[in-house]
């Protein structure tokens, strides 16, 4: 059990407090985000303390850091708040709804991640830092998800994938087995990947071709 703080007041924070209060061990102690965008001295009842000076009320040897964050560009906006809470000295919790389908829960997933309802992780396959899957995507066996990765829901990755940091993917996307997702990977809604990607390219339709003359962080 952690005394937790999670990360930013928006949409994704909320519901973070919401699942960790109503579905695990941790106790949410406050909320933080970047002195500029605190406009109250509180969200959802709980005291809201600036990011720049939060260690010294809430010091890292007692309290634990969340922060699951929309993967606007490309997942990197969440990487680098990862990395200054990790700066600071925090460490991450990781929340893994009751209702996924995970074998395995302690071994298997890395830190910050953010794992909702009806997932299913399949045997041999491992999860990153800082992944999120929201809710039903089935992720297939013997499988490797780097950091920073995007899952929205129904997905299907096949089994035998390597997805590479960055990568983000569009509701009810599909990844044949054995793909390789190249880093910064964008895989747009309802498409089926049939060969692997290159690095940051946006891939669309089924099979799913890739758009050019764009990169992914320009369309989202
Ligand atoms: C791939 C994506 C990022 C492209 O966004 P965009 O660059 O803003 O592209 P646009 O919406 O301007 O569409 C450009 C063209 O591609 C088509 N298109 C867009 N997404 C498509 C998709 N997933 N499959 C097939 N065609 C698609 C559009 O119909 C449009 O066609 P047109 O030029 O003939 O009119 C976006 O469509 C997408 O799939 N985002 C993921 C959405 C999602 O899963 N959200 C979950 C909640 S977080």
């Amino acid at each position: 059990m952690a005394k937790v703080i999670i990360f930013g007041v928006l949409d994704t924070a909320e519901l973070a407090h919401y699942y960790l209060e109503h579905d695990s061990e941790h106790e949410v102690v406050a909320f933080s985000v970047n002195r500029e965008y605190i406009q109250e001295e509180s969200f959802r009842g709980l005291p809201l303390v600036a990011f720049e000076d939060v260690e010294t009320i809430f010091p890292p040897s007692e309290f634990s850091f969340f922060a699951p964050m929309t993967g606007r560009n490309m997942n990197r906006n969440r990487e680098a708040i990862y990395n200054e809470v990790k700066a600071k000295g925090y460490k991450f919790i990781s929340y893994i709804s009751s209702h996924a389908t995970i074998l395995d829960r302690k071994n298997v997933v890395g830190d910050n991640c953010f794992i909702l309802e009806d997932n299913t992780i399949q045997p041999f396959t491992t999860v990153g830092n800082n992944v999120v899957m929201w809710s039903g995507n089935h992720i297939g066996h013997h499988g490797k998800i780097k950091d920073h990765v995007f899952f929205t829901s129904h997905v299907v990755m096949s089994g035998h994938c390597v997805i590479e940091s960055y990568s983000f993917f569009g509701v009810n996307s599909t990844i044949r087995d054995y793909m390789t997702i190249a880093q910064g990977t964008l895989v747009g809604m309802a498409s089926a990947i049939t060969k692997d990607t290159e690095e940051w390219g946006i891939y669309i339709g089924n099979p799913a071709k890739k758009v050019p003359g764009k990169k992914s962080f320009e369309a989202y």
